[in-house]
């Protein structure tokens, strides 16, 4: 597998000052410290208190902030792995042409931090992973896509068996490692203080943060209300302004039971939908028991058309936006079922007014395969095509 070269620091930093209009890169060039992997300045997480109020929104501002999210990808199997390369996607800037050329305006970029921090205080991020991060996004902004940077896979917070394995008690990913279990909330908090504070002077209209993929497990409503709303104010300190997505916990089952800070105006919601998991799952080995091939019928379409419902409703009653930040469907599914899944559900979130990512570029859900070097058929076209 190929190896992709390393930042250029200066090229980033030159980007960063040419091309972002926010007002801290405007005014703060000091911010752009942080990006050398400083590891003795981890900013402090545990002063949710001396979080900043947040800055009122024009209105409708967040909404059209959700709505220029436009047609994404998640570039999947690549960070949020537990090592890179492990899950077989490289962070390569051939992939980024790609999403640019078919089209994608947004990158939702998963990323394991917790594989690659300190197990215990001040949890310092490994500057060389840093480095890597900052790679895949300035390979984003340099081709004029929109990015979300997540937090993924925090295996142990989540107390979470992996994917499909028979016995549903906590266990570690390969190559992961634990921390003092009483540490994790605190470890949690840590690393999103210094990724925030790394990433503060990028603009805020092209880089939008979410600080978790899929609570859940462990993470039960009243468990991620409260670690939400003290993450939202450590990252506040740094990023007052920018626009913060928050996951819907226990995908679309427990939307209901989402909090959020009042006084917060600028986050935005996402929420995944993979009806039916029998069809969007088929074929997928780690899937236990392994659902077999099956066609994409009006029963699984009724199922997708009910979420999106839930979804639209929430939206009304809580007057903010939602983002379908994940949608796919395996590539063992029947070429034909695939790019009608696709189309279908495109069509169907694009007429309710909601911005999607597709899960994902190069995965095992995959529109292009990297090693054979071509897209499979009927997804680019299904996606983003007329
Ligand atoms: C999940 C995850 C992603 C996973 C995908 C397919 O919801 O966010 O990591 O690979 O969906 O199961």
């Amino acid at each position: 597998m190929r190896t992709p070269p390393s930042i250029d620091r200066r090229t980033f930093s030159t980007w960063l000052l040419a091309g972002s209009a926010g007002p801290l890169a405007a005014c703060d060039p000091g911010g752009l410290k942080g990006m050398g992997g400083d590891a003795a300045a981890v900013p402090e997480a545990n002063e949710a208190e001396s979080a900043p109020p947040v800055p009122a929104v024009k209105p409708g501002e967040t909404l059209a902030m959700a709505k220029s999210l436009g047609r994404g990808i998640n570039f999947g199997n690549a960070l949020e792995a537990p090592r890179e390369n492990a899950w077989g996607v490289p962070i390569s800037p051939e992939l980024f042409d790609v999403a640019r050329d078919i089209g994608v305006q947004t990158i939702r970029l998963p990323v394991r931090w917790s594989n690659h921090a300190l197990a215990k205080a001040p949890y310092t991020i490994d500057p060389a992973f840093f480095e890597r991060v900052d790679f895949a996004v300035e390979q984003t902004l340099q081709r004029k896509m929109k990015l979300v940077l997540n937090m993924h896979h925090y295996r142990q917070l989540d107390g979470q068996a992996t994917d499909g394995r028979k016995d549903k008690s906590f266990h570690l990913d390969k190559d992961e490692f634990a921390v003092e279990p009483a540490l994790l909330h605190e470890r949690f908090k840590a690393m999103w203080a210094q990724i925030a504070e790394r990433y503060k002077s990028l603009p805020r209209e092209t880089v939008l943060f979410q600080i978790y993929n899929e609570p859940n497990y462990a993470l039960t409503p009243s468990i991620w209300n409260e670690l939400a709303a003290d993450t939202l104010a450590v990252i506040r300190r740094s990023n007052p302004e920018r626009f913060l997505v928050v996951p819907s916990i226990n995908w679309l089952p427990s939307l209901a039971k989402l909090q959020l800070p009042e006084a917060d105006p600028r986050l935005i919601v996402d929420v995944h939908n993979y009806q039916t998991i029998a069809f969007t799952h088929q074929q997928l080995q780690w899937m236990d028991p392994v659902p077999p091939a099956m066609p994409f019928d009006r029963k699984v379409q009724d199922k997708i058309l009910e979420e999106l419902d839930v979804m639209a409703e929430w939206v009304k009653a809580h007057r903010r936006p939602i983002w379908i930040g994940e949608f796919g469907v395996s590539i063992g599914t029947d070429p034909k079922e695939r790019a009608a899944y696709a189309r279908f559900n495109r069509d169907a979130m694009e007429s309710r007014g909601f911005s999607w990512a597709y899960w994902d570029l190069a995965g095992e859900f995959a529109v292009y395969d990297p090693k054979a070097r071509r897209f499979y058929p009927g997804m680019r076209d299904a996606l983003f095509g007329a």
